[in-house]
């Protein structure tokens, strides 16, 4: 099998997928490497949107994991004032663009273009993310993604996290040069990490929590006084936890932050069981 024009055909069928047929033939032009998908630039409306839903401003520090000419990076910093930039590509035509790009918008103290493979890139520094890839990379990057900081912004682009949903998805609409569409936009917020058995002092009462958790949805079990109730709408955003449980008929919220094995509420908090 001539696998080089398999991989020619897989990245044309993804070119398609990306954005339509028009991006196919720009394709056939380009020295795709080792890429895992082409380059397709998101619109800037497009980009204005992302970077409006992952409220980047100037505590955060943003990267663009395949970031094409750069155009998210460079209106993270110079139109969002995100203290630090940094847009990863493996095709040296997309940094040398983003690096024409830079010089052009007056940012480049706090933006750097790295000519690296997004698989094998530390991106961990970043607290807000941006992602216009393909479903199956999306996948292949949300482990890393779940074990960075709490709290830390993903906003994709065209493809979503799969069964991780998101914290907001809306369409957003543009018309780029004469060019109309709609992408869809996704948000994510990583998660603390609450699975597991906890001790919570409530006032004087003692209660055992029982925690279950898939991405930021959190379920199980609150006994009180040796009964157990379910809990009800448990849910994390970033460091952020609500729960409710019914007590004597009636629902009570918690709302707590969670900081490593110590979760701190109002009027009560909770220690990880060893
Ligand atoms: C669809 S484009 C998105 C560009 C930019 N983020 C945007 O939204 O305008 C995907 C980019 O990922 C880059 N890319 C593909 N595979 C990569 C990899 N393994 N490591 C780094 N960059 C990669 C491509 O060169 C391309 O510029």
């Amino acid at each position: 099998m001539n696998f080089a024009f398999l991989r020619r055909s897989l990245l044309v069928a993804a070119a398609i997928t990306l954005a339509g047929g028009a991006f196919a033939q720009a394709w056939n032009d380009q020295d795709t490497g080792a890429l895992d998908v082409i380059y397709v630039p998101t619109p800037h409306g497009v980009v204005k949107r992302m970077l409006e839903l992952a409220k980047v401003g100037p505590d955060d520090i943003h990267y663009d994991l395949g970031s094409g000419d750069g155009r998210i990076v460079i209106a993270a910093v110079k139109d969002f004032k995100a203290k630090k930039g940094v847009g990863i590509d493996l095709d040296p035509q997309r940094i040398r663009e983003a690096n024409d790009n830079l010089a052009k918008a007056g940012v480049g103290d706090r933006v750097t273009f790295l000519r690296q493979n997004i698989f094998e890139t530390d991106f961990s520094e970043a607290n807000v993310i941006s992602l216009y890839l393909l479903s199956t990379l999306n996948l292949r990057l949300r482990p890393t993604i779940l074990k960075m900081r709490p709290g830390t912004r993903i906003v994709t682009q065209s493809f979503s996290m799969a069964d991780w949903d998101p914290e907001h998805k809306e369409s957003v609409e543009f018309n780029e040069n004469g060019y109309p569409g709609t992408r869809t936009v996704y948000l994510y917020i990583v998660p603390a990490q609450v699975e597991g058995k906890w001790t919570m002092a409530d006032g004087a009462q003692t209660i055992a929590l029982d925690l279950k958790q898939q991405f930021q949805r959190v379920s199980g079990i609150f006994v009180i006084g040796g009964k157990p109730v379910t809990i009800k709408d448990g849910k994390l955003t970033g460091v952020n936890f609500e729960f409710t449980v019914e007590v004597d008929g009636k629902p009570v919220k918690y709302e707590g932050k969670v900081e490593g094995n110590i979760i701190t509420g109002t009027h009560w908090t909770a220690k990880k069981a060893s």
